[in-house]
C-alpha cells in the first residue's frame, strides 16, 4: 500500500540523493505459524480482531538489533495529535521505527512495553495506520536539508512560525483579467516580504485564528 507511494517524487528522490532510508516491513514475515496469522479474537469477548503480540515483538526487537532507534512509534487515533512542530522536531532524529495499528488494536503489551511515542494524525478513523505513518514519514523527510532544492521552501510552509502560507502566484501576470497583485512585480524585495507577513497574519486571522492563541 505505501511503496507505491515512497517510490515517487520527493520521497523518492530523498532516498535516491541519500539523505533519507525507508524500510517497509511486513509483520507477516515474522510469524511462525503456517497461516503467517498477524492477528486473533480479543480476550473479553468483543468485536473485531487484535494484533497479536509475537509478529510485532519480534520484528521491533530484530530491528533494534540492527539500529538505535530514537523512537518507537505508533499510530494509533488516541495519540498525541501530529503538527508541524512535531514533525520538526522528529526530523532532526536519525532513526524512526513507524509500528501501523490495524484490525481493532494492537496488543497493549506492546504499547507498555516498546512503544515511545503515540502518534494521530487527526480526529477520524483510517482502515490502518499506514496512511498515517506515510504522512507523518511525508511530513518529516521533506524538511530534512536538501530535499527540497529551495531550502527556503520548506522554511516558509504553512504553520512554521504558526503562519499560513501567504499567497504564491506565477506566470502570466494576467490571466482572463484576474491579476496578479502589483507589489510582487514591483521588484521591491522588502516591501514584497512586509507585504507576504501582512498576507499570512491576515489569511491566520481569518482561516486559523487559533494558531494565533498561543502568540
Ligand atoms: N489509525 C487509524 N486512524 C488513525 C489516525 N487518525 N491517526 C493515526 N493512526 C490511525
Amino acid at each position: 500500500m505505501i511503496e507505491g507511494f515512497f517510490n515517487c517524487s520527493i520521497m523518492a528522490r530523498a532516498q535516491k540523493k541519500g539523505i533519507a532510508e525507508i524500510h517497509i516491513h511486513n509483520l507477516r514475515d515474522y510469524t511462525t505459524d503456517k497461516y503467517r496469522r498477524v492477528d486473533d479474537y480479543p480476550f473479553g469477548g468483543c468485536a473485531g480482531m487484535v494484533m497479536k503480540i509475537e509478529p510485532i515483538a519480534r520484528c521491533i526487537s530484530a530491528l533494534k538489533e540492527e539500529r538505535h532507534y530514537d523512537e518507537i512509534i505508533f499510530t494509533t487515533p488516541d495519540g498525541e495529535q501530529f503538527d508541524q512542530p512535531m514533525a520538526n522536531t522528529l526530523s532532526m532524529k536519525e532513526n524512526l521505527m513507524i509500528l501501523c495499528g490495524h484490525f481493532k488494536g494492537i496488543d497493549y503489551r506492546i504499547r507498555e512495553h516498546f512503544i515511545t511515542k503515540e502518534i494521530s494524525i487527526g480526529d477520524y478513523v483510517l482502515t490502518g495506520g499506514e496512511l498515517a505513518a506515510a504522512v507523518i514519514t511525508d511530513s518529516i523527510v521533506r524538511i530534512i536539508p536538501g530535499v527540497i532544492s529551495d531550502e527556503q521552501s520548506a522554511l516558509s510552509d504553512s504553520f512554521q512560525d504558526n503562519l499560513l502560507a501567504p499567497p504564491v502566484y506565477t506566470r502570466p501576470a494576467e490571466y482572463n483579467g484576474w491579476k496578479v497583485p502589483d507589489i510582487l512585480l514591483s521588484g521591491h524585495e522588502a516591501k514584497i516580504r512586509e507585504w507576504e507577513f501582512q498576507q499570512s497574519l491576515e489569511r491566520t486571522q481569518k482561516l486559523r485564528p487559533d494558531l494565533l492563541k498561543d502568540k
